[in-house]
């Protein structure tokens, strides 16, 4: 039986497992093993991880951005599928426009997911200027935000499950925020086939912190065409309703009689094109949910959202520590990119669930504290469930 050390640095660049060995893969432990992905400009090398579950399920990660790149999960017949979009090589994520060139394909967000107005915030007094990448306004942690670094990496093996701890230190002024910050992000594939992320971090000055995963999902495989036949639960009653572009009007929203109300399962595109203002302006869905959380406490993860895929049947849950889930319905894909599979990302051949705090926080005294002080530290936990129904 091989299996791969866990250790970094010393993992075998040998698969994990060998051909011999896929007949029984579902009987396999789950393994970790690493691969060489390129080099950035500045000569440091960048490496690919591949972690197996033991269903077989399987995730490859580049430290660069903490990136998912690929990410194969079982149907109802254990047929596996790459369901996230993005690229086969380092070079297409290193591309500099966000929008079109790489749309955060799979990357960990920082500082902060989502919208920040007018590209500054205050704190006590003191105002802070950062980057306006996304029209007057900042957006996903600015044009050098954590999916433009290399982090840290470091494999790990438990008895059901197998992960990559990756760490990252934010010096002070990093993209106009105050504070160094060290963040910490834990990517750990269950045998259950979850992907739980564990988010943690620290600062030596007050700063803001909005940490997320920016992956695009096709449950039926990327490539496979738009996903406006999944159907989707988000356990929602509330969202921020938002401006042209995209910024918070600073209240909260009921759902109630709205073409965003996905409390009953209901396909993407059934509503997509109504002639719903908040539709036009986010040129689809592109909002900020509020969770319904009841009496959760604020560390306990709580069902978000539910997809189900129209031909493949899997099934993709979110549960979540955050107050709320950003829903994009890749609107702005249009066709000029090539993914893994050759074929071009259409607008809407992917969608993201990601969890967050609300957009504009730092600037919107009624929303959620986005803040962490010295004395705090930040913590948020996600996990992706996977699974099928028959077909
Ligand atoms: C987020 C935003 C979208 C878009 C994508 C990246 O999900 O909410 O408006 O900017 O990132 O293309």
């Amino acid at each position: 039986m091989v299996c791969a050390l866990a250790i970094a640095g010393s993992i075998s660049s040998t698969m994990a497992i060998t051909k011999d060995e896929d007949a029984s893969m579902q009987k396999s432990p789950p393994s970790v093993s690493s691969v060489p992905f390129g080099q950035l400009d500045d000569g440091r090398e960048v490496s690919l991880y591949r972690l197996v579950n033991a269903n077989g399920m399987e995730m490859a990660v580049t430290p660069y951005g903490g990136t998912i790149v690929s990410l194969k999960v079982p149907d109802d017949e254990g047929n596996l599928d790459d369901i996230v979009l993005g690229f086969d090589h380092l070079e297409d994520y290193l591309a500099p426009a966000y929008q079109r060139a790489n749309p955060y394909f799979g990357a960990l967000i920082g500082r902060y997911g989502n919208r920040i107005a007018g590209a500054s915030f205050s704190i006590d007094g003191k105002t802070y200027r950062l980057p306006a990448n996304d029209g007057d306004n900042h957006l996903h942690g600015g044009t050098q935000g954590f999916d433009r670094r290399l982090w840290q990496a470091q494999a790990f093996e438990e008895e059901h499950a197998v992960g990559l701890l990756l760490t990252l230190e934010s010096p002070d002024g990093d993209q106009g925020y105050p504070g160094t910050l060290r963040a910490q992000v834990r990517y750990t594939l269950t045998d259950d086939n979850a992907l739980d992320i564990r988010y943690e971090a620290s600062t030596t000055a007050t700063t803001p912190v909005n940490l997320t995963q920016h992956s695009y999902f096709n449950l039926d495989g990327e490539g496979s065409g738009d996903i406006l036949a999944h159907r989707l639960m988000i356990n929602a009653s509330g969202f921020t309703p938002v401006d042209d572009a995209l910024i918070p009007l600073g209240d909260v929203r009921s759902l109630d009689n709205s073409p965003l109300d996905f409390r009953t399962p209901v396909a993407i595109g059934s509503r997509i094109d109504e002639d719903d203002q908040q539709l036009l302006r986010g040129k689809g869905y592109d909002h900020n949910f509020v969770i319904d959380r009841g009496e959760a406490a604020a560390e306990e993860l709580v069902l978000a959202a539910r997809v189900e895929a129209p031909r493949s049947g899997r099934v993709m849950e979110v549960y979540t520590s955050e107050p709320g889930i950003q829903f994009y319905s890749g609107n702005f894909l249009d066709g000029s990119l090539t993914g893994k599979s050759g074929v071009p990302y259409q607008q809407r051949s992917g969608f993201a669930l990601e969890t967050q705090h609300y957009p504009d926080s730092p600037n919107q005294p009624d929303f959620p504290s986005t803040l962490l002080t010295p004395e705090e530290t930040y913590l948020s936990h996600t996990r992706y469930v996977f699974s099928s129904v028959p077909q």
